[in-house]
């Protein structure tokens, strides 16, 4: 069984941080949403990976290079156009040839295990095995309609859903979904959909089955969506302190701080992470806050937040809180009279002030 993990695409819903970086890097709990999915394959016993790339190809190889790293090996399979996800099996023939797949989005996250779905897939052989999972916003996905347990309409994204029932974005598939993907036509939103090759297989007789997740599952696609993946991410992780710590902190629940961190006058309270070399001080890092490598936190108070290397919160008064705050990123108060609020901000960002 191979890998094919989903890496182009335009990332549109993640500005401002996806102009300058690739929307399946972002990290969560400081790390990269693309690396859960590199895990997940391996933990399921999944040692060649292909990941699909498009116009961020560079930035992502640079990330994860020949995937050594996790002992695993990874090939590169260049998407000139994010042309839709049944375009990237389609171009992906030379590197999967007849063997069996498993498709993992590469900006989402399931917490459940695949170790148990792929041997189910070795074992019972369907042509595909779809993950299903209720949601309150169907309109936002694939949406799987069933009869009897059976999987007999899919959708993308309807404006009428079918069901509450989306399509998670890990699959599997034998090599029959080549015939699928080149026998359909782009949709409206002119992609091929995997929806609409699944759909083919299941007009045209083959076995495509399906399983609901236990646990959760996270499209990071956007903001809120990222800060939710962190909080999930954070509530399950394990501590440890390899940081400095002076005496007059205080540190409770369960908190990561790397290398080199040092947190000065300051409470933490888990779950949360502080990268290498990053300084807190006098500062309140509260529950479900990722603070990644270099960043300096003085005179502030966090919580829920995201925050990337290398980026400064000096003296900010009020409370910061839901906040993803990109790289090297400078906030702080404004050091000579009169005292106003002064913005440097890129395009399509966000501020809400108190
Ligand atoms: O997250 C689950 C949903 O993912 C499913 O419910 C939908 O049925 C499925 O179509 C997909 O919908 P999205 O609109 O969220 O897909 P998105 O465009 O975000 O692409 C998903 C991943 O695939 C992302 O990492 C980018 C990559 N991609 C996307 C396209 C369109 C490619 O590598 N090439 C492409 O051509």
């Amino acid at each position: 069984m191979k890998g094919l993990i989903l890496s182009g695409g335009k990332g549109t819903r993640l500005r401002p941080l996806t102009f300058t970086q690739a929307k399946q890097l972002v990290p969560v709990a400081n790390k990269p949403v693309l690396f859960y999915g590199i895990e997940a394959l391996r933990e399921a016993g999944i040692s060649e990976i292909g990941i699909v790339v498009g116009d961020t190809k560079n930035e992502i190889m640079r990330a994860v290079g020949d995937g050594s790293r996790w002992g695993v090996q990874v090939s590169y399979i260049e998407q000139k156009t994010p042309l839709g996800l049944a375009h990237a099996v389609k171009i992906s023939e030379g590197f999967l040839k007849k063997e069996n797949f498993v498709m993992y989005l590469g900006d989402n996250i399931l917490k459940d295990s695949l170790k148990s779905l792929v041997n189910r897939f070795i074992q019972s052989r369907p042509n595909s095995l779809i993950l299903l999972t209720e949601v309150p916003n169907p309109q936002m996905f694939g949406v799987a309609e069933l009869e009897k347990g059976r999987v007999i309409n899919l959708v993308e994204k309807p404006k009428d859903p079918p069901s509450n029932l989306a399509l998670v974005g890990v699959y599997m598939f034998d090599s029959n979904i080549f015939e699928a993907v080149k026998s359909i036509k782009p949709s409206w939103r002119d992609e091929l959909e995997i929806t609409d090759a699944i759909q083919y297989l299941i007009d045209n007789g083959f076995r495509v089955e399906s399983h609901k997740v236990k646990d959760w599952w996270k499209d990071t696609g956007k903001i809120d969506d990222i800060l939710d993946a962190n909080r999930l991410i954070l509530e399950s992780i394990p501590s440890r302190i390899l940081g400095d710590v002076d005496e007059k902190s205080n540190l409770k629940g369960r908190i990561v701080l790397e290398k080199g961190a040092v947190v000065r006058e300051s409470v933490i309270r888990g779950p949360a992470i502080i990268g290498e070399k990053t300084l807190i001080q006098d500062s309140y890092i509260g529950p479900f806050t990722s603070i990644q490598n270099g960043c300096k936190i003085k005179g502030t108070e966090v919580e829920n937040s995201i925050i990337l290397e290398k980026s400064e919160i000096i003296d900010i008064q009020s409370r910061i809180d839901k906040s993803l705050i990109g790289r090297e990123v400078r906030i702080h108060k404004c050091p000579t009279k009169p005292s106003v609020n002064r913005f440097t901000v890129g395009d399509q960002s966000v501020i809400e002030i108190r």
